[in-house]
């Protein structure tokens, strides 16, 4: 039942009239549980919110999948304001992007021209880009992009998914890169010939690759809410004396914040991500999928409605 659920949720993410009637008739059924709202000024209040309480911030403006070349340009503009905005208010807070809302799917030169801007202008602000991974089919193009940009810059990193068979592979060959990466579990539906289909491997995976990249000596974000792989890196940290400035916890805005804050009272750095904007019905959806009990919360709000 659970699992029904759950690629029902993934499928409804990729619906594009229900994507385009969720912007429309903006954030409803609880989403603002996981949404810091629809512009920047709202997002600005939660992260002066969760930086007054010790948290870091990621910030993302929620798009993906972008089919014409205005809206990519559109999208790369909002996220030019959101790097102001965190310079001019001094956040502590960095810039997490999907190149699919830069025009991954249009051109090469388009999705460049997009992300030198924003890493230009990432780095007159001293911040961060984080490049999240999306579906298999784009992984192989997200990363060459990935290694073509970190020549050129030093201010970005992206993510990589434990569930995918390749992931341990891609790890080692951006070993010398020494990459600033993001590991997490994977949030999209991927066939059983790219990804573990039991969520018992894609912990021992996740596990494996988290080693790896620590003892590889790279900075490394954890970006989970499972209290197993926490207690995980946590010993493993101790164990082989890896400084608490080598990695970071990441989880996300609206999921176990009690918990964020004990991590950070526990003295280690945490960063919440923390997406805004209208485009918030896919996103919205994953994090349904990911956990069907979020369902009961959501259909209240409905009722209450
Ligand atoms: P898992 O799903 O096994 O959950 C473990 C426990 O956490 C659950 O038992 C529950 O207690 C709690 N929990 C998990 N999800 C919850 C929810 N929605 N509501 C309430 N409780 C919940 N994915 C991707 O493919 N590309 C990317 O770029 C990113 N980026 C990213 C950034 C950050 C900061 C985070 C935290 C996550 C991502 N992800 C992602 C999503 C990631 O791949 C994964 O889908 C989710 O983090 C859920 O997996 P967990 O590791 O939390 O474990």
């Amino acid at each position: 039942m659970e699992q029904a659920l759950k690629n029902f949720f993934l499928f409804l993410s990729k619906n594009k009239a229900l994507t385009r009637a969720a912007k429309k008739y903006g954030l409803r059924f609880g989403a603002s549980r996981f949404v810091a709202g629809e512009t920047i000024d709202q997002a600005i209040k939660v992260i002066k919110e969760l930086n007054s309480k010790g948290l870091e911030v990621t910030i993302d403006y929620l798009g993906e999948f972008v089919d014409n070349e205005a809206e990519a340009i559109e999208r790369t503009n909002q996220s030019l304001e959101a790097i102001k905005a965190i310079g001019k208010e001094k956040l502590h807070s960095q810039l997490s992007l999907k190149m699919t809302s830069m025009g991954l799917d249009l051109s090469d030169e388009l999705v460049m021209k997009n992300m030198r801007k924003i890493l230009n202008a990432a780095k007159e602000h001293n911040l961060f880009v984080t490049i999240d991974m999306e579906d298999f089919t784009r992984c192989q193009k997200t990363l060459d992009i990935f290694r073509q940009l970190k020549i050129e810059y030093d201010n970005v990193g992206t993510v990589l998914q434990a569930y995918l068979y390749r992931t341990e592979r891609d790890i080692e060959d951006l070993n010398e890169f020494e990459p600033n990466l993001r590991l997490v579990k994977g949030a999209y539906k991927e066939s059983p010939e790219v990804a573990f289909p039991d969520k018992k491997d894609v912990d021992e995976n996740y596990k494996k690759i988290i080693k790896l990249h620590l003892l590889n000596g790279n900075f490394t974000a954890i970006a989970t809410h499972d209290e197993a792989i926490i207690d995980y890196t946590k010993k493993l940290v101790k164990e082989h004396n890896i400084p608490n400035d080598q990695f970071e916890f990441q989880m996300l805005y609206g999921i176990r914040p009690e918990r964020q804050l004990e991590l950070v009272k526990e003295g280690y750095k945490m960063r919440v991500y923390v997406p805004f904007g209208t485009d918030w019905y896919g996103y919205f959806m994953r994090r349904l999928a990911e956990r069907p009990a979020n369902v009961a919360f959501v259909l209240k709000g409905v009722v209450k409605k």
